[in-house]
């Protein structure tokens, strides 16, 4: 039996900001339980939802060092759905409204919380095969475990594996104070480590010192190799790229189900999709106060609104593109600008477009039932959730081949009837537009071969089903 520990800043159910937490919390159901041990431990956050914290149980506390500084470490545990998860507690650190603040302030927070996931474990009686670390929030756990813990014998042999999500953050800060609050020597703080021009970089800190790196798409797993992709870290990548593999993240297909789902009106399966997304889509435009036409072109857009997302191209041709016989949907919250930028369309277009600037689970399902496609033109994408939602439910994503969104998305193919999507190559507003107007077109006036592709891309199957065998292939390797 191999033992896994899974140490990351976000989980769901208990507590989420973005893709990473639907990765943590639904990749370690679907590990064979009779081949693998696997628990997960996250930072116990005042922000965790009441009804999962009368769920822990108390497990024990002990104070620990984190270089000068000696902080009270409480350990909480839970079983969910087969899952072991523990919690790690101090009201010091994970006090405040969310999970994250400024860079700063989280460097200190995420070394205390990757020093006390090792210093907790002999307490826990659990000793892991591997630590599968996931972004620079866990970096400095290769580091440790290479560092203070390599001598103790309880230690021994633990390999570690570091899982970027998005090498866009890295928690960099001045050389000085990341040495003072990791506790590290001056050793760890050359260019070959930690350093990163006159700064020091955590996740570099796990990059160089993990077994083995995986990212969640095999083309973000190139990309990152490159100047444009690698935030700095390309040389980096390159020089481990041997202990690199990109493997594509998953959903969970038990609550992403248009056949089950309780949170869209009407369910539906590839054999009655014609008829019921479109009383799904007459069901959404009557509950957001869109005009009522089922046979108006519908285009949904979900996630966190940030420049990664490919919202400066959005910007760019929106308005033209709301002169099109089209309605918008717009879920999510981020960077001001955008999120204004929506709301403003949202009351000039006020019949076609629907902005919805907030977190909403069950929103985010049925507009995955009810519109026909789904826009993600990200600037770049490591994985992408999403589309693999969209695709679930028939809503055929329109992408930017970049990253998990180009291994993904089929692009249609009219001459011999193929794909599950559209896309587009360049980083370009006037391509996107060009891509989304096709979309219109095959739309109006191919209905018959729109829908077989809406049935083509309700068969993918992005379950984690392939996606963890190649984790467990990994963790084989490893241990
Ligand atoms: C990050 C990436 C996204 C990926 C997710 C889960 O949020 O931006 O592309 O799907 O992590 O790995």
């Amino acid at each position: 039996m191999k033992k896994i520990l899974f140490a990351a800043s976000e989980c769901v159910p208990f507590i989420k900001t973005g893709g990473l937490a639907d990765v943590v919390g639904t990749l370690p159901k679907f590990f064979n339980s009779k081949e693998c041990d696997v628990r997960v431990i996250v930072p116990n956050y005042m922000c965790i939802d009441e009804k999962w914290k009368k769920k822990m149980t108390y497990v024990n506390h002990f104070y620990m060092d984190l270089n000068w500084r000696r902080q009270y470490v409480g350990l909480l545990e839970m079983k969910y759905q087969g899952v072991t998860y523990y919690f790690i507690d101090n009201e010091y650190y994970f006090g405040g409204p969310m999970p994250y603040s400024n860079v700063r302030y989280d460097i200190e927070k995420f070394a205390f919380f990757s020093r006390a996931v090792l210093s907790a474990l002999p307490i826990l009686d659990f000793k892991p095969d591997i630590i599968h670390c996931h972004d620079w929030q866990t970096g400095l756990i290769p580091v440790y475990l290479k560092d203070s813990f390599a001598y103790g014998e309880f230690y021994r042999g633990i390999k570690s594996i570091m899982t970027i999500h998005n090498l866009k953050f890295q928690g960099v800060w001045d050389v000085p104070t990341i040495k003072d609050i990791a506790g590290l020597s001056e050793y760890y703080f050359t260019t070959d480590k930690l350093r990163d021009y006159d700064d020091a970089n955590i996740l570099k800190g796990g990059i160089v010192y993990a077994d083995k790196i995986t990212t969640v798409s095999k083309t973000y797993a190139e990309e990152i190799k490159t100047p444009f992709y690698g935030e700095g870290l390309d040389g980096l990548m390159s020089a481990r790229s041997g202990d690199l593999v990109g493997i594509v993240n998953g959903i969970d297909y038990n609550i992403y189900n248009p056949s089950k789902d309780e949170m869209i009106p009407y369910n539906f399966n590839t054999l009655n999709f014609r008829k019921e997304k479109a009383k799904n889509k007459l069901a959404l435009q009557r509950e957001l106060g869109l005009t009522e036409d089922e046979n108006k072109m519908m285009i949904g857009m979900v996630g966190r609104l940030t420049d990664q997302k490919g919202l400066d191209l959005v910007a760019c041709v929106l308005d033209e593109l709301c002169h099109d016989n089209v309605q918008f949907v717009v879920l999510g919250t981020g960077e001001e600008r955008y999120e204004n930028m929506f709301r403003h369309f949202d009351w000039k277009y006020e019949k076609d477009f629907s902005a919805n600037i907030c977190y909403d689970d069950a929103l985010s399902h049925k507009i995955y039932a009810a519109c026909d496609a789904f826009l993600m033109p990200s600037l770049f994408e490591p994985c992408g959730l999403s589309q693999l939602m969209s695709l679930r439910y028939g809503t055929l994503p329109i992408v930017r081949e970049t990253g998990g969104l180009k291994d993904t998305v089929i692009p249609y193919n009219e001459f011999e009837n193929t794909g599950t999507g559209f896309s587009f190559a360049n980083y370009n507003a006037h391509e996107m537009m060009g891509t989304i107007r096709y979309a219109e077109t095959i739309y109006y006036q191919n209905k018959k071969n729109w829908n077989l592709m809406v049935a083509r891309a309700m068969k993918q199957d992005y379950s984690w089903k392939a996606s963890a065998k190649q984790y467990e292939d990994l963790y084989d390797e490893l241990a």
